[in-house]
């Protein structure tokens, strides 16, 4: 998407020329270190496009797109250490790398960094802002923990899911768009029809995420099976229970409540049973009304039919993301 590429190369100049190369060295280069090991940079992105759909205002909006990306970037280092997770984007952990110490303490300088990118913006502006992203903070540690607490309760619904991913998810894309909305000159109406397009959106997303976590190539750059191993309550997991017969309802009961040291056998057996549910055709089709839920909010913005065909490619490529 040839739209998107200014974005980007304007985000990228501006990660850059903001680097953390500073003293303390064990605190910042990891922070470097994750920063610079890429990833999608969706909420930035879409951050921009909308300050400029709004009002023009993608250089404007840059310290907010570095404050969503950077707030990102800090829940991925504590949730790999939640996770135990050894990969992220194809290359070792931060506590990996370095250490769990590290990775908690350069997580939450990150966190504190991405509200010191707030403080700048004018005062009426900044205290939207930062309503939108307190809001949106808190709910990502409700939806972490209540990710965290499912794992070992065998009682979790799909409603429960939902809740869950919204929180741990979703809320920071709906987050970036209603930001970016605001400053390009938004009407805080349409900011929050920008903010639940995102939130829809950022459920398909992380159904899309659950889905190449469980049988995604390993050049996801994360470990394959992660979820299995770690017995995440995935839409997956949850709708092949409805979908199977009792025998093969209590294997993978039996199987979720292991955690054994090699685990490939339950990997394997936990992928054969969801596939002889075929699960990914329930998850697919969810992920679509979720996809299209967040397409009408897009027909209460005003905005040229261009600007909406932009954020619909965006929503397509998001959701048919291989990585
Ligand atoms: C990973 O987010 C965490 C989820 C919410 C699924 P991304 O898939 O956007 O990660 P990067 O930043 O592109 O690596
Ligand atoms: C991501 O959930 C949510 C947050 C980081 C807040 P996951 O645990 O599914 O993300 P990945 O798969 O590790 O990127
Ligand atoms: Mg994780
Ligand atoms: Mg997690
Ligand atoms: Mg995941």
């Amino acid at each position: 998407m040839q739209f998107l590429d200014t974005y980007k190369d304007l985000f990228l100049d501006y990660l850059s020329a903001n680097k953390y190369d500073k003293a303390p060295h064990n605190l910042y280069i990891p922070v470097d270190y994750i920063l610079g090991l890429g990833g999608k940079r969706i909420r930035p992105l879409l951050l921009l496009l909308a300050a400029d759909i709004a009002g023009q205002k993608a250089k404007e909006a840059l310290a907010a797109a570095m404050s969503v990306e950077v707030f990102h970037n800090f829940t991925l280092l504590h949730d790999d250490i939640m996770d135990e997770a050894p990969l992220r984007r194809g290359h070792a952990t931060v506590h990996e790398k370095y250490d769990t110490n590290t990775a908690i303490l350069s997580g939450d300088v990150m966190m504190i960094s991405a509200y010191k990118c707030l403080e700048d913006y004018p005062s009426d502006i900044a205290i939207k802002l930062l309503k939108i992203f307190n809001k949106m903070a808190v709910e990502v540690c409700e939806g972490q923990q209540m990710d965290m607490d499912f794992e070992s309760r065998e009682d979790v619904s799909i409603v429960e899911y939902f809740e869950m991913i919204t929180n741990k998810t979703s809320v920071l894309i709906g987050a970036a768009l209603q930001m970016g909305g605001i400053i390009g000159g938004l009407d805080d109406q349409s900011a929050n029809h920008l903010y639940h397009y995102g939130k829809n959106v950022g459920i398909a997303f992380q159904m899309q995420d659950d889905m190449l976590d469980t049988f995604g190539e390993p050049k996801v750059g994360k470990q394959p099976g992660g979820d299995i191993i770690q017995n995440k309550k995935t839409y997956l997991y949850l709708k092949t229970l409805e979908l199977v017969g009792e025998n093969e309802q209590s294997e993978l009961i039996n199987l979720y409540g292991t955690r054994p040291i090699d685990p490939t056998n339950k990997v394997k057996r936990v992928r054969e049973i969801m596939k002889s549910a075929h699960v990914l055709i329930h998850s697919d089709e969810v992920k679509n009304e979720y996809k299209n839920l967040a397409f009408s909010h897009l027909e209460a913005i005003k905005m040229t039919g261009q600007q909406k065909t932009q954020f619909k490619e965006f929503g397509d490529f998001l959701l048919s993301r291989s990585l």
